[in-house]
């Protein structure tokens, strides 16, 4: 059944588990997302970033809803990384009420304004809003944000950002990277306990693609409730496409039934590691 990002979380934080939110971009990463939620019998978030927005549009939103509409657990609709107001508008008219107004690439200032500005219109409708505080490194459908622009979450600036722009949930950047780690995954637990004590808040971890086992748990205990996974499940597409050409599969409706299911793995998988706490 469709459902709303905030009775997801709050599902999770009444277990001291976390949920898992995965980006999309076609029927094959829906089906997988869902079947894979289904299998384990536990909610979870579709994610739609810009460009696959870009790509998709209206069909695309139509589609995840009427997807989450019909399954058999509970499913939320979430547009990631929104950096124009008018998306915000775009997806509310198309029936979405969970975003992520992304005013990360702003100064302090300038990000306060734009998340309020969207939250304003996205509480309006009752809606979920999840703001990025710091600015995570790392490539996202070809956007590159370098180290060196890169800025972690300032525990002392969370109060004051949380309170005036009226967020739901709170991004964190604590050394979390989009798409592929380049070398071990480092984060800044100590950080990471700064801002928990700070406020009670959902804490959403981007970039969760790469991160171990035992990173996941230390985050789940130290308060994430919401981990963002794009890159793992591009690759198990990727992946299912290979084999495909290997094996030399060429009948096209086996070959998206094994994307699908490489897929359905990655999302079996991480749904299992961010419940078992
Ligand atoms: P990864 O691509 O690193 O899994 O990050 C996904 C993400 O944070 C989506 O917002």
């Amino acid at each position: 059944m469709f459902t709303s990002s905030s009775e997801i979380l709050k599902w999770a934080n009444s277990r001291n588990i976390a949920v898992a939110a995965f980006n999309v971009y076609n029927f094959e990463g829906v089906k997988a997302v869902v079947e894979g939620a289904e299998q384990e019998g536990v909610p979870v978030i579709i994610q739609i970033h810009p460009a696959s927005l870009e790509r998709g549009s209206k069909p695309l939103i139509s589609m995840a809803l009427e997807a989450a509409r019909l399954s058999t657990v509970s499913i939320s609709i979430h547009l990631d990384h929104i950096d124009r107001i008018d998306s915000i508008n775009e997806g509310i008219d198309a029936g979405i009420t969970s975003f992520m107004p992304d005013g990360s690439a702003y100064d302090y200032q300038e990000n306060i304004e734009f998340t309020r500005s969207c939250a304003e219109k996205i509480i309006g409708i009752g809606g979920f809003v999840e703001g990025e505080l710091g600015r995570l490194s790392g490539t996202e459908d070809s956007v590159t944000i370098s180290d060196y622009q890169a800025l972690l979450t300032d525990p002392l600036l969370v109060d004051d950002y949380v309170s005036k722009t009226k967020i739901n949930a709170l991004a964190i950047c604590i050394g979390n990277v989009h798409g592929k780690y380049e070398s071990e995954p480092k984060l800044d637990f100590q950080r990471l306990y700064k801002i928990r004590e700070t406020i009670q808040l959902p804490l959403v971890m981007h970039g969760a693609s790469g991160l171990s086992n035992e990173m996941i748990s230390q985050c789940v205990l130290a308060g994430i409730s919401k981990f963002n996974v794009n890159t793992e499940l591009r690759q198990a597409y990727i992946f299912g496409l290979s084999e495909a050409v290997n094996r030399d599969i060429t009948d096209l409706l086996s070959i998206m039934n094994l994307c699908v299911s490489k897929m359905k793995e990655i999302v079996v998988a991480r749904i299992r590691e961010y419940s078992l706490h």
